[in-house]
């Protein structure tokens, strides 16, 4: 009975702590909002593509770059959920579905999946057909620790999505980037890059699958790639850089089983110390658009500010032999 009660005060205590929390986080959010309406208006004229923008961050980007009146494409690999996130987009921020008149901000879908070279040169293709002018790219999209699964080209998921795709995807829009220069690449990343290695030898897990590691191993390659191809944009008008969100509540954990029993607990932790989608997009957004990161590259970012990343991350040798092997796992070299 006793022990009931103290149980019950202390979930009780625990509660009022989380709920204190939120509020304090609401009020920094309020603050936070406000000075994104300043720049309100900003992107006009401006187009973004941005990977995976149906959920999560790519969706949260989405909403506020189409608030700072970009011209929107979703690239997403499910037309339905994209459809409905666009439609849903729209009504929250009462966007005519067709432009032009008193409407401002465009939001558009293209069928993107990473986990086909086919998909993203058709997609490439269409933009290249399409689009005149390309200001940002955000490679976004991600899958995080699945079963051991291949891509239709037979690369390791999570490194044929985060990486390989990205790296087929941002090489096959480098040259629209570079006419409609200045223009920046934002690559999401993840601090679990500091558990990750790029093995060689093992490229496609076929020796051993760690899901964990594997993750690791795309963020780092996330990372790699950036600071690579910086030094290739040298001079061109284009620049890259990349980020960590911290941890945010997404539905990136869909491959992770959360015992029953154990999911109103790690629903009620999430919700008090993960960021909001909002939250954790907010360095996607400003190495979008901030003219602060006007000529930044090859830098890493967490919270909208630069941060130093562990040996590993600024490896150029590495980098250098990397990008060579993914031009030919890609096929972009013979
Ligand atoms: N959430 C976090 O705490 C956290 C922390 C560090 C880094 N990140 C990074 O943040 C990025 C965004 O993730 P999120 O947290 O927003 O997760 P999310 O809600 O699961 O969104 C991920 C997006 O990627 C898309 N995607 C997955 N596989 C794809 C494929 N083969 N082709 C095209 N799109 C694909 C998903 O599409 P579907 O909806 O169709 O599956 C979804 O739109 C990821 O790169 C992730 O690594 C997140
Ligand atoms: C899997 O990889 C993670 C991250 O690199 C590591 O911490 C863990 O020990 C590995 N697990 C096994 C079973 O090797």
């Amino acid at each position: 009975m006793a022990a009931t009660a103290v149980v019950l005060a202390a979930a009780l205590g625990g509660g009022l702590l989380l709920i204190a929390r939120r509020f304090w986080a609401a009020a920094g959010k309020a603050k936070r909002s406000v000075a994104a309406a300043a720049a309100a208006g900003q992107m006009e004229g401006k187009t973004v593509i941005i990977t995976g923008a149906n959920s999560g961050l790519g969706r949260a980007a989405a909403a506020e770059l189409l608030r700072q009146h970009a011209r929107v494409i979703m690239a997403c690999r499910d037309r339905g959920r994209a459809e409905e996130a666009a439609r849903e987009l729209r009504a929250e921020l009462g966007l005519c579905s067709r432009g032009g008149g008193e409407c401002r901000g465009e939001l558009l879908v293209r069928e993107l999946d990473l986990a086909s070279l086919r998909s993203v040169r058709s997609f490439c293709q269409q933009v290249l057909q399409e689009e005149p002018r390309l200001d940002v790219l955000i490679n976004n999209a991600g899958i995080f620790q699945c079963p051991y699964m291949k891509t239709e080209d037979g690369f390791e998921m999570q490194f044929g999505v985060n990486h390989l795709g990205h790296f087929l995807l941002t090489n096959l829009l480098l040259g629209l980037l570079k006419s409609s220069a200045p223009s920046r690449i934002v690559v999401v990343s993840s601090k679990l890059y500091k558990y990750g290695e790029i093995n060689f030898d093992d490229l496609n897990s076929e020796l051993s699958y760690n899901k964990s590691f594997a993750y690791s191993r795309s963020k780092l390659a996330n990372i790699l790639f950036t600071r690579e191809l910086a030094r290739r944009l040298e001079s061109t008008g284009v620049t890259i850089n990349v980020l960590h969100p911290g941890i945010v509540r997404t539905n990136l954990g869909r491959h992770i089983h959360i015992p029953l029993l154990a999911r109103p607990l790690f629903t009620l932790v999430s919700w008090a110390f993960f960021k909001s989608p909002l939250e954790g997009a907010q360095t996607s957004i400003y190495l979008a658009s901030s003219p602060e990161v006007e000529g930044v590259s090859g830098k890493y970012f967490g919270d909208c500010k630069e941060e130093q990343l562990l040996p590993k991350g600024t490896d150029d040798l590495v980098a250098r032999k990397l990008w060579d092997i993914s031009e030919v796992m890609v096929g972009l070299l013979k």
